[in-house]
């Protein structure tokens, strides 16, 4: 893998929208997978094809600006984890791609574990690449490529504060911001979280997101990110943003 062909803020691949089943992968019932607020009725995920929403939503636009390379070490954070489908779909794309970091740190934080039981059945698709499942918080061992998961049910910021169970020694590469919408769950979005995250991540770090909210939008902008909604024919708006990388040294 060519770690070079990152394209730059602001542009795209060019490439046409991946959909999930077009690559011959078996239909998931998207209702048994998702879960839904106990409150606001609100779905987890897009449940006509939560495979498509994680590659098209979260992981590939976040790939196209920051790819992860053979031989570095790549931090994830998954703020909303429930079931972990954008983790599962990041180790899912480095298996296929054959991408071996010399270390991975997959972190997630689920504020509401008892709203993910029962577990359905893990679909074949993840198979091999989300060993939490079924699990509330704990660590695993990822052999290959080499690294570990961490999920905490914690909820963010605190997880990533003084005390708190997560936060990467070396911080973030990549960020899924993936908790309920915030116009509907206002309470969720904690005061200091986009703060907490922004500390988190490295130079050059990639968020992703589902929602475009002006108020989320600008707020990261106002902490230093690049932000962009990306639009995308077939595809509902989504959010990538990313922090100013580190000059070249010279
Ligand atoms: C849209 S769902 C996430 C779906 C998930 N990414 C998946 O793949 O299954 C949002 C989740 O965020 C959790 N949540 C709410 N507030 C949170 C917080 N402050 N920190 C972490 N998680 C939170 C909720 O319990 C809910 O399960």
């Amino acid at each position: 893998m060519d770690c070079s062909n990152a394209v730059r803020f602001g542009q795209h691949s060019g490439q046409a929208p991946r959909r999930a089943r077009s690559l011959g992968l078996e239909p998931l019932d998207g209702a048994t997978l998702s879960y839904r607020h106990p409150r606001s009725g609100e779905w987890a995920h897009d449940v006509r094809d939560p495979l498509r929403e994680a590659v098209q939503v979260s992981v590939d636009p976040a790939w196209e600006l920051r790819p992860v390379c053979t031989g570095e070490r790549f931090a994830c954070l998954e703020v909303g984890f429930g079931r972990g489908l954008n983790s599962a779909t990041l180790l899912r794309k480095l298996r296929e791609e054959q991408i071996d970091p010399s270390w991975l740190q997959v972190d997630g934080c689920e504020a509401n574990p008892a709203w993910l039981h029962p577990w359905p059945a893990l679909p074949e698709v993840w198979q091999d690449c989300a060993p939490w499942w079924g699990q509330d918080s704990g660590t695993w061992p990822l052999r290959s490529p080499n690294g570990q998961a961490r999920i905490c049910t914690q909820a963010a910021p605190a997880c990533l504060g003084k005390g708190g169970s997560l936060g990467s020694g070396s911080g973030y590469d990549w960020i899924f911001l993936d908790l309920f919408s915030p116009g509907g769950h206002p309470e969720d979005w904690h005061p200091g979280l986009l703060e907490a995250l922004t500390t988190a991540a490295l130079p050059g770090a990639v968020l992703t997101s589902y929602t475009c909210a002006r108020q989320i939008r600008d707020s990261l902008a106002a902490l230093g990110w690049m932000v962009e909604r990306l639009r995308r024919p077939g595809i509902r708006d989504t959010l990538r943003a990313q922090l100013a990388p580190l000059p070249p040294r010279s």
